[in-house]
């Protein structure tokens, strides 16, 4: 006699690290997406049919329509990341859904890459890079490729939740002197010496390095806009490694092309992939295919942390990381 799995049925909208998928076929049946085939929102509900649960990614647009056309047998959505702008959050929360996200774990890995951006578009890399792809570069001389200087100058963070204090952490070691901004202040503790701005706006007039650090929603869409830009001071450096959308890229682009801003370090772009292709031909650019959490300790905490949360949900406790 066959007994009939009781296993909640999970489905996994990409492909996620090895041990993820094993542990997810382990503990569910699971629906794979083993060849990793980008699915769009409409694409997710066809294969949602018969599931309990979702899996999903940062680039699934789970808007409200996606929502609404979900079968009434899923009851939750875990991302597979900290940011939650690609689920329609009202629509889950009025269908009933429980959404999940995965904070903290991928903390550090962003740090990282948020001063690997600062530190190469700071310094030219990018430039000096192509040069010698390109077999152009000549020689050392004097006053090649020569850049921005990190030490004593001020990093301007928006957004000090847990990615911007670990950015902070970093820049103090370059000798930067850090400002934030951030709807509170943060007790002396965590803080570690940064000067805190009640308002963003006067934050701006003193960021040689811009860095932003809050979630992309329709309030924040196109924060850094043309009037903002104008307040950095000449010669300001901006780094993004929040969302594509919270930049107006027109703006952006006609600073990096005046040289109204030295340099831009970005690793999110509005409508990946499908970046604004200005930003590909300016030369004081450095573009990064959305790597903040790319390492393989950090996914692989990442899909851990999602399953953790699954787990939870299904075995009858609220999530951990539960925000509808
Ligand atoms: C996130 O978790 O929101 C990242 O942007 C995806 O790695």
């Amino acid at each position: 006699m066959t007994i009939p799995s009781q296993r909640p049925r999970l489905l996994l909208t990409r492909h996620l690290p090895d041990a993820v998928e094993e542990r997810a076929a382990r503990d569910y049946d699971a629906r794979l997406n083993t060849a990793d085939t980008p699915l769009s929102g409409t694409d997710i509900a066809a294969a949602a049919a018969g599931m309990d649960g979702i899996l999903c990614c940062a680039g699934d647009r789970l808007d409200a329509a996606s929502i609404a056309a979900l079968p009434a047998s899923v009851r939750i959505l875990a991302t597979f990341s900290v940011g939650t702008d690609h689920i329609d959050l009202s629509a889950a929360a009025a269908r009933g859904l429980t959404v999940t996200n995965t904070p903290d774990v991928l903390t550090d890995a962003t740090a990282d890459i948020a001063l690997l951006l600062i530190l190469g578009a700071a310094r030219r890399a990018p430039e000096g890079e192509r040069m010698i792809r390109a077999g152009q570069w000549t020689g050392w001389t004097p006053t090649q490729l020569l850049g921005t200087h990190l030490g004593g100058r001020r990093l301007g963070i928006i957004g000090m939740g847990r990615i911007g204090q670990a950015v902070a952490r970093r820049a103090a070691a370059f000798g930067m002197t850090v400002h934030y901004s951030n709807r509170q202040r943060l007790p002396a503790s965590l803080e570690q010496g940064a000067v805190f701005h009640p308002d963003a706006e006067d934050l701006l007039g003193v960021a040689d390095v811009l860095s932003l650090h809050f979630p992309a929603t329709a309030e924040t869409r196109h924060w850094l806009n043309a009037a903002r830009i104008e307040r950095l001071p000449p010669g300001a450096i901006v780094i993004n490694t929040a969302r594509g959308s919270v930049v107006d890229d027109t703006a952006l682009i006609a600073a990096l092309r005046s040289g109204r801003l030295a340099a831009a370090g970005l690793d999110v772009f509005e409508n990946e992939p499908n970046l604004n292709p200005a930003y590909r031909d300016l030369p004081n650019t450095f573009l990064l295919p959305h790597l903040g959490s790319a390492t393989v300790d950090t996914r692989n905490a990442m899909g851990f942390r999602a399953l953790d949360n699954l787990d939870a949900f299904f075995a009858g406790r609220t999530p951990s990381d539960k925000i509808v």
